[in-house]
């Protein structure tokens, strides 16, 4: 994304800030080593046959551990006086919004080493280290006179914002066109997929749109950093905990489909996505995928929205006119969002 910020919006003071707000971080990481039970209340509630409303409440919890970590990233950063220990709390929420795809992630890598059932003591086990650790050695700040308006930031930025549109039209939106298709049954799903796949299976294509991920992976890591060095209204907050989590996301979605399935030749279609024919929420491990699948949606098309509004910015564009074009944008997101995730959930037209 096109993350350019004005001069003027990078000063930063570095006096101490309000040391509540510097140990905030706490709050996701704690919330994070609950996500997992979560996860298994609501799968439990669902096979007891315990109604909707307790599964759906239990499920309405884990997604309230990356919303936690979210109102965190987005608090630390609106502090008028910004000090080392408060970017690293923002950065350790940001890391907190990933929660889903990072437990998908270790799910995965702990299937892959055949090692089963020891997903939350693993979990909790890392957690606990990580908290440990920064608590130690939180007074280890960060840099904050951070160069950020030198030409090779700049040139990174404009680098990300066109990768992630060629990205967007050569794969993605394609991509996710097909998964709204979902709710009309997995054969049009698959029917499409397979017209599409003539073009990211492609032998020179396929590798080039990989490579273009790992770019946006590693160039959103350099930009971040800066990011959360300035201060941040709600939308740079957005921006900046939608990158952390589709770096987590990319990383695990994309070790998920080549390595686990295509290393066993498993059909990687809409079926295997959704955990037919048991279903996501029926099963223990699959229900993790619920929050990771859609927040990734989500989080993609708000990620997006920002990027373009921090466009549009630059460009001298009427804040009205990029104010009401982000939000709008954030809107069909939430759309795309709730139908992708319907279908996923066994709704059909
Ligand atoms: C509801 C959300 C999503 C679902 C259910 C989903 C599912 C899938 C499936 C089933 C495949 C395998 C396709 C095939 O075998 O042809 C795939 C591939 C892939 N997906 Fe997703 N995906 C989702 C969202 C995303 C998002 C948000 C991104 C990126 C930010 C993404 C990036 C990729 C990539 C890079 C591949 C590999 C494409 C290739 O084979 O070259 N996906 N996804």
């Amino acid at each position: 994304m096109l993350t350019a910020t004005p001069a003027a919006r990078n000063s930063i003071e570095t006096q101490p800030a309000s040391v509540v707000f510097e140990w905030l971080w706490l709050l996701p990481f704690a919330a994070a080593l609950y996500y997992p039970w979560a996860l298994l209340w609501s799968n439990q509630a669902h096979v007891a046959g315990a109604g909707s409303l307790v599964t759906v409440g239990w499920m309405l919890t884990a997604y309230a551990v990356p919303l936690t970590a979210f109102v965190c990233v987005y608090v630390t950063g609106a502090q008028p006086l910004i000090s080392g220990r408060l970017v690293l709390a923002r950065r350790l929420a940001c890391l907190a919004v990933a929660v889903p795809p990072a437990f998908t992630l270790l799910g995965v890598l702990l299937y892959l080493m055949k090692i089963y059932g020891h997903d939350i003591a693993v979990w909790s086990g890392l957690w606990l280290a990580l908290t440990g650790y920064f608590t130690m050695h939180s007074s280890t700040r960060p840099i904050i006179n951070f160069p950020t308006s030198n030409n090779a930031y700049r040139r990174l930025r404009v680098a990300h914002g066109i990768s992630s549109l060629a990205i967007m039209l050569v794969f993605l939106a394609p991509h996710l066109f097909n998964h709204l298709l979902g709710v009309f049954g997995a054969d049009v799903h698959r029917t499409v997929m397979d017209v599409l796949r003539v073009v990211y299976r492609n032998a020179i294509l396929e590798p080039i749109i990989i490579l273009a991920f790992f770019f946006q992976l590693l160039s959103g890591l350099v930009l971040i950093r800066p990011k959360t060095i300035s201060r941040a209204d709600l939308l740079d907050a957005l921006q900046t905990a939608s990158g952390a989590y589709l770096t987590l996301f990319i990383a695990s979605h994309i070790n998920s489909v080549f390595t686990l399935a295509r290393y066993f030749g498993t059909e990687t279609d809409y079926r295997w996505a959704v955990g037919d024919p048991v279903g996501l929420v029926a099963d223990a491990w699959s229900i993790r995928l619920l929050p990771h699948y859609s927040l990734a949606v989500f989080f993609l098309i708000a990620h997006l929205a920002c990027g373009m509004r921090v466009v549009m910015r630059n460009h001298h564009v009427r804040p009205a006119v990029y104010g009401a074009s982000t939000w709008t944008a954030i809107i069909i997101g939430g759309l795309v969002t709730a139908v992708i995730t319907a279908g996923m959930l066994g709704a059909r037209v």
